[in-house]
Order: C-alpha cells, then sequence, then structure tokens
C-alpha cells in the first residue's frame, strides 16, 4: 500500500533530442577492430550509434533545445537559466551553456555546465527544482544533455569503442505545485580511476617538478577515455537498483508504482540485472541502447523522447530516471510526466 508524499516538483514542459545523422553499425566496428556485430550484441545489446561528423557538441545541444522550447510552446527570452550537462564540452571556456544560449538566442539567462559524467541529467534535474523552487527570478529552466564522445574514443580499444556514441536532448522544466517528486544523488571519488579521460597536463613553463602526480590512473593515455569495465560494471548492477529504491523511499512509492523507469544507456546486461534486482519486470524499462550505444548524460533523456514519442510514456505516469556513471555518481529522480 502506497503513501505517495505530494510536494513542489517539476513540470516538463517540453523535449526535444538531436542526434548526429551518421550512424556506424557494429559491422562497421568489425572492419577497424577485431570484433563482431554477435558479440557486441550479446555483450551490451548495442546495433547503432550516432557518431559526430564535425557537428560540434553544442550544435546538437542547441538543436535539442529548439525542439524542447518548440514542444514547450514558449519564446527563448521566456529562459531564466539554461543548464548544461557534459562531460565533453566543445571548450574548457566558454562554457557549452553559453554557446547553446548564443545559437537559440536566449541572452540574459543564467548559464551554467555541470559534468557529473553519465549522471548528469539527474544531478540538473534536480538542480532545476531546487533552484525555480527557491528562486523568485528563475520561472524556466531550459535543461539540455549534450555529449560528442566520439572525440574521447580510442577506436583501437575494443573493448571500449564499440560502446559510445553521440547525441543531446532537452527538456523545459517549470515548478509544479503538489505534485511526486523526490531525489537521490551521491558519489564514491574513490572509484574515479574506473572511468577517466585526462584534461591537458600541467606543463607551465615554471614548473620545476618534473615527476607526475600519480592520480593512481596509470592507464590513461593521452586524453582518451579509459575504464575498468568489469569493476564498472559490477558498481553499476548495484547503485542503480539502490539509487531507485531510495528515491522511492523518499517518495513513498514501490517501484511496481512507477509506470516507466528510464536507466542511464550503458549495457543492457546492466539493465536486465538491474530490473532484476528491483524486482521489476523489463516492460517497466525504457531501453534504446540498441539504437544509439552510451550517449552519456544524454542517454536519459534521449530514451525519455523516444519513449513519449512511441506512447510508451505518457502524461501523469510515474517515472523514475536513473543514471550512474563515472566520479563514481549515481542518482535517481522521480516525477510525475
Ligand atoms: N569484441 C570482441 N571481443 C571483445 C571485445 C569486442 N568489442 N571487447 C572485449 N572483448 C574480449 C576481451 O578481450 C576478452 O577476451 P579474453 O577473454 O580473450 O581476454 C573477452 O572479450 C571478455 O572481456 P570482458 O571485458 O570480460 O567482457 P565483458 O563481458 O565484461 O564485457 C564490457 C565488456 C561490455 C565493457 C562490460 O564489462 C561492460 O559493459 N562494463 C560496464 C562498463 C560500461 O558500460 N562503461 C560505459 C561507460 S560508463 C557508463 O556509462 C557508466
Amino acid at each position: 500500500m502506497s503513501d505517495i508524499k505530494m510536494t513542489t516538483g517539476i513540470n516538463v514542459k517540453g523535449i526535444g533530442k538531436c542526434l548526429p545523422e551518421m550512424i556506424a553499425a557494429n559491422e562497421d566496428f568489425a572492419k577497424i577492430v577485431d570484433t563482431s556485430d554477435e558479440w557486441i550484441t550479446q555483450r551490451t545489446g548495442i546495433k547503432t550509434r550516432h557518431i559526430s561528423n564535425g557537428e560540434p557538441n553544442y550544435y546538437l545541444g542547441a538543436r535539442a533545445a529548439e525542439m524542447a522550447i518548440a514542444d514547450a510552446d514558449i519564446q527563448p527570452s521566456d529562459i531564466d537559466l539554461i543548464i548544461v550537462a557534459t562531460c565533453t564540452p566543445d571548450f574548457y571556456t566558454p562554457s557549452e551553456s553559453c554557446l547553446i544560449q548564443r545559437e537559440i538566442g536566449a541572452s540574459g539567462s543564467m548559464a551554467i555546465d555541470i559534468n557529473c559524467a553519465c549522471t548528469g541529467f539527474d544531478y540538473g534535474l534536480d538542480m532545476a527544482k531546487r533552484y525555480l523552487q527557491s528562486d523568485d527570478d528563475v520561472h524556466t529552466v531550459l535543461l539540455v544533455a549534450a555529449e560528442e564522445l566520439s572525440k574521447f574514443v580510442d577506436y583501437t580499444d575494443r573493448s571500449s569503442c564499440i560502446l559510445f556514441g553521440d547525441g543531446a536532448a532537452a527538456f523545459v522544466l517549470e515548478k509544479r505545485e503538489n505534485t511526486l517528486y523526490s531525489s537521490y544523488l551521491g558519489a564514491d571519488g574513490t572509484g574515479a580511476s574506473f572511468l577517466a579521460a585526462r584534461a591537458l597536463r600541467s606543463e607551465n613553463v615554471f614548473r620545476n617538478n618534473k615527476e607526475e602526480f600519480d592520480m593512481n590512473m596509470p592507464q590513461l593515455k593521452e586524453h582518451f577515455f579509459t575504464q575498468e569495465g568489469k569493476e564498472v560494471y559490477k558498481f553499476a548492477t548495484k547503485a542503480l537498483p539502490n539509487a531507485v529504491l531510495k528515491a522511492c523511499e523518499k517518495a513513498g512509492i514501490s517501484p511496481d508504482e512507477l509506470d516507466a523507469i528510464v536507466p542511464h544507456q550503458a549495457n543492457v546486461r546492466i539493465i536486465e540485472t538491474a530490473a532484476k534486482n528491483l524486482g521489476v519486470s523489463m516492460d517497466k524499462m525504457v531501453v534504446y541502447i540498441d539504437r544509439y550505444g552510451n550517449t552519456s548524460s544524454a542517454s536519459i533523456p534521449i530514451a525519455f523522447c523516444d519513449a513519449v514519442a512511441e506512447g510508451r510514456i505518457k502524461r501523469g505516469d510515474k517515472i523514475c530516471l536513473v543514471g550512474f556513471g563515472g566520479g563514481l555518481t549515481y542518482a535517481a529522480v522521480i516525477f510525475e510526466y
């Protein structure tokens, strides 16, 4: 018997997504590394992923944002705050949020980037909700997740290159009173080395300490993304169900009462194990990893957009978005669509 706690939450007023046109299928990877469609499909569930053909990350984010703005039937000038989740920005500075703001013509709004790797959309959603709830100047938030992971992928490493795709998605958000909302967010920096991509090293002219600081990430070469696949797998299969359960507990709802769970799309086997641990059927899990691979922070909102377009998620549904990823980070947010 549930006892759902009503509180101040969010209204998802509009949604949108943008994928680059170029598609790489499993067969294309078999031409560049020692792999096969069979191995990739069985071990990950991935069939194709969209990959940038030169489109910058901000371009993907801006197109997704424009679609969400049109869907919400608002003007760019109505936006008070832009939050962009990305771990693959085009520049250290300016921020991705400022670039997207310029592209869509929303000058004057606040603009913030966040980097929580694959968990970024959940963190951004919760941040948006808190701004909407506590800041009288913030009535409309544009939340974008945009990733161009292909620029960090080592296309000679068969164990990681087959996993990732590029893409973006966006929500327009407003405050909603007396509704379902809960969140559970966390991180464990002791697992930082399990998923990593290095930024520029310190090489200023005054430096006399030529020895590398040991960051316990010996496997890193250049800026390429590296991971300890098995460690991440172990972490993800625990973190995902745990975050859902904690968010459910706070909301006074059981996982069974959720209409849909939209997990980060890293590996279909992670999602299947998590569903089993949660005691929910796979019908509840929204999975489009076969189409897009792992698009990091963009994977949850891209899957959400497809589920809405295909009628799997409808207005009034009770939804849980759950992420896990680099950091290590994890988060679940529950709301009514
Ligand atoms: N094609 C063929 N063989 C491969 C490939 C490939 N693409 N990749 C690895 N193999 C081989 C390995 O070399 C190994 O061969 P060996 O036994 O001769 O040494 C064998 O397959 C098994 O390798 P494992 O690493 O044990 O394979 P596993 O079943 O663990 O799958 C994978 C690897 C898919 C990376 C899995 O561990 C995984 O999904 N981990 C989660 C990590 C993840 O999703 N990261 C994404 C980014 S982070 C995030 O989104 C949270």
